[in-house]
């Protein structure tokens, strides 16, 4: 169990990213249950700039996203139930026509965790990626120039870290800490 410096939910501390998934499938109701959860994440101006591509285990499109992944990560994630690619909208649309959005990938990040979270809260582990072969993603997920491609993840429930790909199965099992709070925080400067 991780511990924290200060009080937070066990929703966020329970929440880790294993690389042993179970390789069983998931009902397409819990999958939309996780991209509501995306769907409520704040965002500037209410843009909502995310854009959600999903394949269910054992559906027609499951092989071809998979496929879009790095050799590494295709290696742990096939046997993942769900796969996700989060694509935002770089432009922000205006009464004056389109600018370019500042905080088109920030958002969809916030959207990310909460699928995080809500996966998690439904027994569901989940595990993003920028392995991705985001060429091929563009092409084969038929995403236009004015979006970008911002990662993938798997979500599934835990499986047998014994049964990864060799070598696999020891990082596996780390749950990574992360760098203390005083670390990443300041008040009111960066640097002095
Ligand atoms: C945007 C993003 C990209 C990541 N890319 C990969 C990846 O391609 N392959 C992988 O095995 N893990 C990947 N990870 C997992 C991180 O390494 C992991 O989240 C980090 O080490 C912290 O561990 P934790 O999620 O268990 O707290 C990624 C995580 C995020 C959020």
């Amino acid at each position: 169990m991780r511990t924290a410096d200060y009080p937070v939910d066990t929703t966020i501390l329970e929440r880790w990213s294993p690389r042993a998934f179970a390789a069983d499938t998931m009902p397409e109701a819990d999958l939309m249950s996780i991209l509501e959860a995306g769907r409520w994440a704040p965002s500037a101006f209410n843009a909502q700039p995310w854009r959600f591509v999903w394949a269910l285990r054992g559906d027609s499109a499951w092989d071809r996203l998979l496929g879009l992944l790095i050799p590494f990560n295709q290696g742990w994630a096939e046997k993942a139930a769900a796969l996700v690619f989060f694509v935002s909208d770089t432009m922000q649309d205006g009464s004056s026509g389109p600018k370019p959005s500042h905080s088109h990938s920030f958002d969809t990040g916030a959207a990310w965790a909460l699928m995080a979270l809500q996966a998690g809260h439904l027994g569901y582990h989940s595990h993003g990626m920028t392995g991705v072969d985001f060429e091929a993603a563009r092409r084969e997920l038929g995403v236009p120039e004015r979006f970008r491609v911002e990662a993938a993840a798997a979500f599934g429930r835990i499986g047998d870290p014994a049964a990864l790909p060799d070598g696999l199965a020891a990082v596996a099992q780390l749950k990574w800490t992360t760098r203390r709070l005083a670390i990443t925080t300041c008040q009111q400067r960066l640097f002095p």
